[in-house]
């Protein structure tokens, strides 16, 4: 165990250290691994207690090649994966808790702005917490966006009740790679003092020239994705306003509207 000096140094290490991992060593995880790993991260920080999330670990086998064939170009990391977790925001429990308090409640109103933008901290507070405590255990991991952006087929695949929002897929795993470490922002451009300090256009450009060095030598779109091009160019496209973006951006906001965002 050793000192807490030295157990603070070890999370500081595991913290700092950190990085996606993508290949996985292909393995399944024993149930009292999972099990250690959500009892952990439970501890997590939550809005009033309410813990508005729910954690689908996927056991059947027959579920995972259905969710391989749904994360289309990350179907293998699906398959190899040692534990998936479906990170789901849950105001239809949490609706429930506050309905047996027999009054009448925020989450009956048509306008819960804090709630639902703190189910969405909640979940993400215990998904860290959940990689921290997988990394501890000596897994890699990674997140998946599919489920925020195809809602409406994870939630028939999981038979998410109304209220339920899967937000990510946790891919935890025997790492089967051992990538550099992943650039940030300087830390002035994240961490102020006292008030808000404007970045330059200066300090942006050329932090994202940086990311884009740093990730061409790791061959990370070609790698990762699987597109011949570099970083930025795969920003632009990513990120890019056409059409069927916006298309498929007005299902999800129509799912978050039903389902979790009510502002
Ligand atoms: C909300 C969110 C969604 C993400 N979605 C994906 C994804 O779909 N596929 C993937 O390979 N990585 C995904 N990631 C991982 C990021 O790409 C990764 O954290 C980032 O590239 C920084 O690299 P690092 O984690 O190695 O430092 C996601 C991360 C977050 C926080």
């Amino acid at each position: 165990m050793g000192s807490p000096l030295e157990r603070r140094r070890s999370i500081l290490r595991i913290l700092r250290e950190r990085r996606s991992i993508r290949k996985f060593i292909r393995s399944r995880m024993p149930e009292e691994v999972a099990r250690l790993i959500v009892e952990a991260a439970v501890r997590a920080p939550t809005y009033s207690y309410l813990q508005a999330y729910t954690i689908i670990w996927v056991r059947s086998e027959e579920l995972r090649e259905r969710l391989a064939e749904l994360c289309e170009g990350q179907d293998e990391l699906v398959r190899s994966s040692a534990a998936i977790f479906l990170i789901c925001a849950d105001l239809n429990r949490t609706r429930r808790m506050l309905d047996l308090l027999g009054h009448r409640h925020v989450l009956e109103s048509a306008k819960h702005p804090v709630e639902s933008i703190f189910a969405v901290l909640d979940s993400g507070l215990l998904a860290a917490f959940m990689i921290i405590a997988a990394e501890a255990l000596g897994y890699g991991s990674t997140i998946l966006d599919y489920p925020l952006v195809y809602p409406r087929e994870f939630a028939r695949l999981f038979e998410l009740p109304r209220g339920v929002t899967p937000l990510i897929l946790l891919c935890v795993g025997e790492r089967g790679e051992a990538p550099p470490l992943r650039p940030r922002l300087p830390l002035p451009l994240v961490f102020h003092e006292d008030g808000y300090r404007e970045a330059s256009d200066e300090e942006l450009s050329e932090y994202l020239a940086r990311l884009e060095e740093a990730l061409e030598r790791e061959n990370y779109v070609r790698k990762y994705i699987g597109l011949d091009m570099r970083y930025l160019e795969y920003l632009r496209l990513k990120t890019g306003l056409d059409d069927s973006l916006k298309k498929a951006y007005d299902a999800v906001e129509k799912y978050l509207k039903e389902n979790l965002m009510r502002f």
